[in-house]
């Protein structure tokens, strides 16, 4: 499963899943371009990355300012050839559909949809004359099965299958493939510090292998369907949940 001579971005690569993918990569010999809004984690991570001796190349910015976004993919894209892409970053704006804040949910939309898109408009296009690319979006499994209090997370990750099944009908015939990993529960900074020890217990109730994972058990399968062995998958929406939402 070797990304030898492929360059993959990144985003939400400070810390958690994306981390998980940076490390992973730059072990099967990806050169990376990183991004994140966080400068602290994200500068852990590179340093780790060079220690490796790894090329990495790291650009902090806040995704859903979109025009910001825009102008710095740009000139990573002129500088480089982007064959992997994997929209990672995420956040939650937890609430019912009776009460949640209209700003969070379009900015949860933001975040896990219109940034994708914005990124796979910029560097698809590579890709396809290269005749060769992979795009894996971070879904989740809350995208299939909704979650009560999560209207504006599921809605968005529903909307990334969409995209996904959509712009692997669009590419595919130019050799780029395009797949979801649909993650349960990880044990990430972002479920540490913000979920309930209650609510855990309630998501590993409802997983058949009766646990969370780590980060690096998602990061493996991105990492598996970025690399030649997954030359035949695309268009997949792919649960990475221990069996929690087994339909
Ligand atoms: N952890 C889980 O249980 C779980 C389950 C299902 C799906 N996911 C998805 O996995 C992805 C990664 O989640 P995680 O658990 O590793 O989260 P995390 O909060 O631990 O890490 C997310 C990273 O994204 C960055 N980020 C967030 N918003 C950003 C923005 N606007 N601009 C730039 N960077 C930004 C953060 O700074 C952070 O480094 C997300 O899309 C999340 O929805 C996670």
């Amino acid at each position: 499963m070797s990304l030898s001579g492929h360059t993959a971005l990144i985003t939400g690569a400070g810390q958690g899943i994306g981390r998980a993918c940076a490390l992973i990569f730059a072990s099967r010999g990806a050169d990376l371009v990183l991004l994140d809004k966080n400068p602290k984690t994200l500068d852990t991570v590179v340093t780790e990355l060079r220690e490796m001796g790894r090329r990495v190349v790291d650009h902090v910015v806040d995704l859903i300012e979109l025009e910001r976004l825009k102008d710095m993919a740009e000139k990573v894209h002129n500088l480089a050839l982007i064959d992997i892409l994997v929209n990672n970053a995420g956040f939650d704006r937890p609430g019912t559909t009776a009460k949640i804040d209209r700003k969070g949910f379009d900015e949860v939309l933001s975040i896990h949809v219109t940034v994708p898109l914005t990124l796979i408009q910029i560097f698809m296009p590579g890709m396809r004359a290269a005749g060769w690319g992979r795009i894996i979006n971070v879904g989740s499994i809350y995208g299939i099965i909704g979650g009560k209090g999560e209207v504006a997370y599921s809605t968005a990750k529903a909307g990334i299958i969409g995209l996904t099944k959509s712009v692997a009908k669009e590419c595919g015939h130019d050799g780029v493939t395009v797949n979801a990993v649909l993650p349960g529960l990880i044990r990430t900074p972002a479920i540490e510090t913000s979920m309930a020890e209650k609510y855990k217990q309630a998501i590993i109730g409802d997983t058949a292998l009766a646990r969370m994972a780590e980060p690096e058990e998602v990061a493996r399968v991105i990492a598996f369907l970025a690399s030649d062995d997954a030359s035949f998958i695309t268009g997949t929406a792919l649960p990475v949940s221990g069996g929690w939402g087994i339909l």
